[in-house]
């Protein structure tokens, strides 16, 4: 595991190269995508660059890590609708080869068919996630099984109320999601966590220093051979 501590800025642009260094040598790379505040300056990075001519997504397949059950993709909440708004529009992807999974309909169905889609797009090249507070990645709670694939999962109380700020109120925040699980996430070929702030101090002290444990998702990452953590100073002072 590979650790860089910068500042915000310099995180996103850092972050940003990996991007144009795997699509210089991979155009049509597979990329699995996160949402929350956290990625948010790297996309915005990724915008410009494309902007300036320096990458381009032309040829790239994108999956997401996870979605909300019960929102469709117009809901201003909506993990599809983030990544239209912070990146895909912003970029020159291909939308119908950008897929965020579905929490409408069939749940369980959908979850078995996004795992076989990457299947057939060849698997994830470089994976970005976020960290909850609780060590989640995706919204891969704790306590949830290493060898999980794509799945619904019912979101802790913790996790609705960190994201309650961005509902009109508490009981807005749906209460389960889907979401890529742990092995899903192990099998991509690289991967990229950021993580911002002193609200995540602890889930990295505990994901980097603890041992391996499914209480805390982000600490399976320490077994994946290529996983590089971009922390700004104060998510990396308690390591
Ligand atoms: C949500 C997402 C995660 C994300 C986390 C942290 O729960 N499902 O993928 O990592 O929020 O969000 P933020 O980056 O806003 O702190």
């Amino acid at each position: 595991m590979k650790i860089i501590i910068d500042s915000p800025e310099k995180i996103a642009a850092i972050a940003a190269e990996r991007y144009v260094t795997l699509l210089n040598k991979k155009p049509n790379a597979v990329l699995g995508l996160a949402t929350g505040s956290t990625p948010l300056g790297l996309y915005a990075k990724l915008a410009e660059l494309y902007n300036e001519k320096k990458i381009s997504f032309d040829k790239v397949t994108s999956f997401n890590l996870d979605e909300y059950v019960g929102l469709d993709g117009n809901h201003d909440q909506s993990y599809r609708y983030f990544m239209n708004t912070n990146l895909f529009d912003k970029v020159n992807i291909r939308k119908n080869a950008t897929f965020v999974p579905s929490g409408l309909g069939d749940v369980d169905a959908n979850a078995k068919n996004y795992e076989e889609m990457i299947a057939a797009a060849g698997g994830i090249d470089l994976q970005l996630l976020g960290l909850g507070q609780n060590g989640h990645i995706g919204f891969n709670e704790p306590g949830t099984p290493l060898d999980s694939l794509t799945h619904k999962i019912e979101l802790t109380a913790n996790t609705r109320e960190a994201n309650a700020r961005f509902f009109a109120s508490l009981s807005d925040v749906p209460t389960h999601a889907i979401s890529m699980g742990i092995k899903t996430v192990m099998n991509a070929k690289s991967i990229i966590l950021i993580a911002l702030g002193e609200n995540k101090a602890d889930a990295v002290a505990k994901s980097v220093n603890g041992k391996i444990d499914t209480m805390v998702p982000a600490s399976v990452l320490q077994l994946h051979p290529d996983v590089t953590f971009y922390l700004d100073e104060a998510a990396a002072s308690k390591l």
